[in-house]
């Protein structure tokens, strides 16, 4: 087995929102290539602070007339000259296809704020709320072409308080997640998995 260490990982983040877990990796001295963007977002500031490369591959549409495979080619081919290893989405807003998974077959991680496979897709803490558990959380995992059901590689519980909103659970959530995904993401560098 090929050791490695978070200082050669070559890592692309993937993100579309506020860009708090980007800004913990940065943090945790992730070497983070570059930052790719499906739209303007608060994400580009956090890269742009660091002096990270920021890719926006703007989504022509969110209707039923968006071209996916188009779309994931794009951005095959935004992330092609950074030569990464690793790719990592945190809060990534748009489902990619088949051409990236070919690209970084089992080398995409993804981290789902809600303990899978309950709560899958994009209202995964509203849904947990409104479904009344008492016990939510997050889940870090490989991401295929399946979504949000590739392998498991950590979980961790977070308890719905009584007065919970989608947001203070999110944020709840969030907190553990900026946790457990850096320490997931340098576990499996450092077990050499991913070079
Ligand atoms: C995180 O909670 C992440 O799990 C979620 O987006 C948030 C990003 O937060 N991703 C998904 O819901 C993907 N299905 P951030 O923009 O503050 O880093």
């Amino acid at each position: 087995m090929i050791r490695a260490n978070v200082e050669i990982v070559r890592i692309a983040v993937l993100a579309s929102g506020t860009g708090s877990i980007l800004e913990s990796m940065f943090g945790a001295g992730l070497r983070i290539e570059v930052v790719l963007i499906d739209r303007p977002c608060r994400a580009r500031e956090v890269a742009a602070a660091h002096d990270t490369p920021v890719v926006l591959v703007e989504r022509s549409s969110y209707g039923s007339d968006f071209d996916r495979v188009a779309y994931t080619h794009a951005v095959v081919d935004a992330l092609e000259p950074f030569d990464v290893d690793l790719v990592v989405m945190a809060g990534f807003g748009t489902i990619l296809e088949k051409p990236m998974h070919d690209a970084y077959e089992n080398r995409i991680l993804n981290t789902h704020p809600a303990l899978l496979p309950a709560f899958p897709g994009w209202h995964s803490v509203r849904d947990a709320l409104d479904y009344g558990v008492k016990v939510t959380g997050c889940t870090v995992h490989v991401a295929t072409l399946a979504v949000d059901s590739g392998p498991i590689l950590a979980q961790e519980a977070v308890p719905v308080l009584p007065g919970d909103t989608e947001e203070s659970l999110h944020e709840r959530i969030k907190t553990v997640e900026r946790r457990l995904y850096i320490d997931t993401i340098k576990e499996i560098i450092e077990r050499g998995h991913v070079l």
